[in-house]
C-alpha cells in the first residue's frame, strides 16, 4: 500500500490542504487525486471570502462555495471555512453607505450578524470549524486598523464570535493570523483568547497560519507560541503551512534598477540548486517534527495549497516569482522531507 500523509498522521493531527475552485470543478484531477489520496481536511483558499460570496449587500454567490462543501463531504473530510470576517477581500459595499462613507457602528453590526449567521446556517452540520476572524491584530500587538476596529472597536471580536456561536452552536471557532511567532503579536492574542473566554464565549482555537521563510521564524520563538496558546485551553492549528525557498524580500524594498529587481524576483533562474532544495527539505523535516512534538495540542496541519505551481506565494512579494513553497513539486511529487517521513525514514 502507498504511504498517505493522513494515515501516517492519524494519531497525531488532521492534515489538510487549501483548495481553489478550478480544483474542486474538475480542472486539476492531479491535484484532486493527491487531496483525495493524502489529506483528511481542506479549507477554501478564496470562495468563501466576503467579496467572493457576498459580493452586494442583498446578493450571495453561492456555486463556488457549494461545490468546495460537496467536495469534501462526499470524500468524507473535516470542512474549514475561511473566512468570516477579514479587512482584505472584503466586498466594498460591506463597511460603506451609498455615498460611500462608513456606516455607524449599529449598521456594521447588524451586517456581519447577517453575513456570518447566513453564511454558516447554509453549511451548518456540514463545517467543522470556521475562521470567525482573520489577521486582527498587528506585529507590534495593536489592533489592525481595518474597517470593523474603525468603526466598531475592539468589540467587533467578541460581536463575531457571539454571532457565529449563534449561527452554528456545533461548529468549532478560530482566531487565525499570520507571523504568531512575533512576541508582541502572540501575548497579543494570549489575552485575546482569555478575554473571550472570560465573557463567556466559544472558541476553540488558535490557528498559526505559518506563511514561513527559510531564516523565518526561528523555532524556539515559534515553539513558544505553541506552547503559550496551548496554555490558554484552546487547540493550536497550523493553518496555511507553506515554506518560501527564495530569499526574504524585505517589504518596502524599493529597487529601481531592474537587474537587480529581477534578481530578488528570480534569484533562481535555472531552477531551484539542490542545495538550497536539501536545506528547505531539511527545515521541513524540523518543522513537521516540532508539530509531532506537540501534537497533544495541535489538532491540524493545512498546507496553504498543493503543488508548487499553484501557491500565491508565486505572486507574493511581487508578481511572476517562481517559488517552491508546498510538499509537492510542480510535477505532483511528493518531496523528500515528507516522503521520507511517511515512509518511515524520517532523519529525527
Ligand atoms: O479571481 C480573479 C480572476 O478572475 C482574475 O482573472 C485574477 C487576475 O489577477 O485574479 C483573481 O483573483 C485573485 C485570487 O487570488 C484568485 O486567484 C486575486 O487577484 C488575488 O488577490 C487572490 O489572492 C489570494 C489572496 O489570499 C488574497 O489576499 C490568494 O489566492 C490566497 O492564497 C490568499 O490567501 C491568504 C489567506 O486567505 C489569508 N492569509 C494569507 C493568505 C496568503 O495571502
Amino acid at each position: 500500500p502507498v504511504a498517505t500523509m493522513k494515515d501516517y498522521f492519524k494519531n497525531d493531527f488532521t492534515i489538510g490542504a487549501a483548495i481553489p475552485v478550478s480544483h474542486v470543478n474538475g480542472a486539476d484531477p492531479k491535484a484532486d487525486s493527491i487531496v483525495t489520496l493524502h489529506y483528511n481536511s481542506i479549507v477554501a483558499e478564496n470562495c468563501m471570502k466576503c467579496e467572493k460570496i457576498h459580493p452586494e449587500e442583498n446578493v450571495y454567490f453561492w456555486d463556488d462555495a457549494d461545490a468546495f462543501v460537496k467536495y469534501g463531504t462526499d470524500r468524507g473530510m473535516e470542512i474549514i471555512g475561511h473566512t468570516l470576517l477579514w479587512h482584505s477581500q472584503l466586498a466594498p459595499w460591506f463597511a460603506k453607505d451609498s455615498l460611500g462613507n462608513n456606516v455607524s457602528a449599529d449598521v456594521l453590526k447588524q451586517r456581519m450578524k447577517d453575513h456570518i449567521t447566513t453564511v454558516m446556517t447554509r453549511y451548518k452540520g456540514k463545517i467543522h470549524g470556521w475562521d470567525v476572524v482573520n489577521e486582527a491584530i498587528l506585529d507590534d500587538g495593536s489592533y489592525r486598523k481595518s474597517p470593523f476596529y474603525e468603526i466598531i472597536g475592539e468589540e467587533f471580536i467578541p460581536l463575531a464570535f457571539q454571532y457565529a456561536h449563534e449561527a452554528d452552536p456545533d461548529a468549532e471557532l478560530y482566531l487565525n493570523d499570520f507571523s504568531m511567532s512575533v512576541p508582541g503579536k502572540r501575548d497579543a492574542y494570549v489575552k485575546l483568547i482569555k478575554d473571550l473566554k472570560a465573557r463567556g464565549l466559544r472558541i476553540d482555537g488558535i490557528g498559526m497560519q505559518s506563511h514561513i521563510g527559510m531564516d523565518y521564524p526561528n523555532m524556539e520563538d515559534y515553539e513558544k507560541s505553541i506552547v503559550e496558546f496551548a496554555n490558554t485551553g484552546v487547540n493550536v492549528m497550523m493553518t496555511e503551512l507553506d515554506m518560501s525557498a527564495l530569499p526574504t524580500v524585505q517589504m518596502g524594498a524599493n529597487i529601481s534598477d531592474s537587474v537587480a529587481f529581477n534578481a530578488m524576483r528570480n534569484p533562481y533562474p535555472d531552477g531551484l540548486p539542490a542545495e538550497v532544495s536539501a536545506h528547505w527539505n531539511a527545515r521541513m523535516d524540523s518543522v513537521m517534527n516540532l508539530y509531532r512534538k506537540h501534537s497533544d495540542v495541535i489538532t491540524r496541519i493545512t498546507f496553504w495549497g498543493t503543488q508548487d505551481g499553484m501557491s500565491w506565494k508565486n505572486d507574493f512579494p511581487m508578481h511572476g516569482r517562481t517559488d517552491y513553497p508546498l510538499p509537492f513539486d510542480r510535477e505532483y511529487n511528493l518531496k523528500p522531507f515528507m516522503q521520507n517521513m511517511i515512509n518511515g525514514e524520517s532523519s529525527s
